[in-house]
């Protein structure tokens, strides 16, 4: 592939290579390995497996028997912070009852029954545009407006948003490879969020909403700004960022079983880091596969994201609002402090 169509058009390279940065700069030594060894599909070190292929990733995501509670995943960070059995952590039978309760909140209805919510959000914070305004926080109140809804929670809604990103960082200090610190402050940091949430399975709900939201809305919007994509504004392009973006970049699991992946074995007890970024072949200006690539970013098979189309509404929704002003980026800042690469501070206004 030449490195035009790894880029795509000159403003689209600078906005990918500034978007690059917030992925690289979360956790460098991690993001570096994955960028060096891409372009294989597995990748073995030790007992620890890397899954770049698209066709890998789909794969383990839907054949391989996962322990969904071992330590250093996201099922298991999921089960110490709930105290266990919701969605991440489970299997057969319960798991699709909890996730049939979760579709009624989070189908069609339910995303139009929010959306009025969140676009109140953004009429009122936009309404500060030309700017200079900070997208970070209108995000972060748009997350906790929704997280708030969807749980029935009083909350504050960027306390809420504020408690579930604290909790997320803290877990993720458990919940990706060694190669990152351990956080000594996770149980305080659970604390506060099941203060504001008691219900564990609203807990888990705002966690996975609210962080993957707050990382990815404001990398799609500065992508679309420093590539002067503001008049193309619509539903595919939202789908496109996100793919671009790839906002959950390693989706870490372990095998619960002997398996063939791609032709390699995988052995019971490895660990596996499902690389999503490149099964979303976020590299790429134009995807091989381009629905396969769309759908990795929500991963695949029966845990599959359950709130996708509620993450395209709201970006899409985000961008059109957007959109008319034109925003330029002024000032970026990337957050050290968060469980998913994104930014801390996006100042946007006419520069
Ligand atoms: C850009 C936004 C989002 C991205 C990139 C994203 C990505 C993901 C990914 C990769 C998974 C794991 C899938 C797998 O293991 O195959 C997941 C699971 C999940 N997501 Fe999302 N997500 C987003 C937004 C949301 C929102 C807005 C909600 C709720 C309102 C949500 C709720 C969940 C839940 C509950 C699960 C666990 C499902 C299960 O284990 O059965 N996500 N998400």
């Amino acid at each position: 592939m030449s490195a035009r169509a790894e880029g795509g058009r000159a403003p689209d390279a600078r906005a990918r290579r500034l978007d690059r940065r917030v992925y690289l700069r979360s956790h460098p030594a991690l993001f570096a390995l994955l960028s060096a060894t891409r372009h294989r599909p597995l990748v073995r070190l030790g007992g620890t497996v890397l899954v770049h292929g698209p066709r890998a990733y789909r794969e383990v995501l839907t054949r391989v028997p996962l322990d969904r509670t071992a330590e250093h995943t996201t099922g298991g960070a999921a089960a110490r912070l709930t105290e266990g059995g919701l969605l991440f952590d489970q299997d057969g039978a319960a798991h699709r009852e909890a996730r049939r309760a979760l579709a009624e909140r989070l189908g069609g209805p339910g995303v139009a029954r929010l959306r009025p919510l969140w676009q109140r959000v953004l009429e009122r914070r936009l309404a500060e545009l030309p700017g200079p305004l900070d997208l970070v926080p209108v995000v972060r109140e748009l997350a906790g407006v929704t997280a708030a809804a969807l749980t029935g929670s009083p909350a504050d809604p960027s306390a809420l948003a504020r408690a579930a990103a604290e909790a997320a960082f803290a877990a993720a200090g458990e919940h990706l490879p060694s190669l990152l610190p351990r956080r000594r402050d996770a149980a305080a940091a659970t604390g506060r969020l099941t203060a504001l949430l008691p219900d564990p399975l609203d807990a888990m709900v705002a966690v996975a909403a609210v962080n993957t939201t707050v990382a990815a809305l404001p990398r799609a919007a500065a992508w679309c700004a420093r590539a002067g994509r503001w008049p193309e504004v619509s539903p595919e392009l939202a789908v496109e960022l996100l793919r671009l973006t790839a906002p959950t970049p390693i989706l870490p699991r372990v095998a619960a079983a002997d398996a063939t992946v791609a032709g390699c074995p995988v052995r019971r007890g490895d660990r596996l880091v499902l690389v999503a970024r490149h099964a979303a072949e976020a590299h790429r200006a134009v995807p091989e596969h381009p629905a396969a690539a769309a759908q990795a970013v929500f991963g695949a098979g029966p845990h599959a994201c359950p709130g996708a189309a509620l993450a395209r509404a709201q970006l899409t929704d985000f961008l059109a609002a957007l959109a008319p002003h034109r925003p330029r980026v002024l000032k970026a800042r990337v957050d050290r402090r968060s469980a998913l690469p994104g930014y801390a501070l996006l100042l946007v206004g006419k520069g």
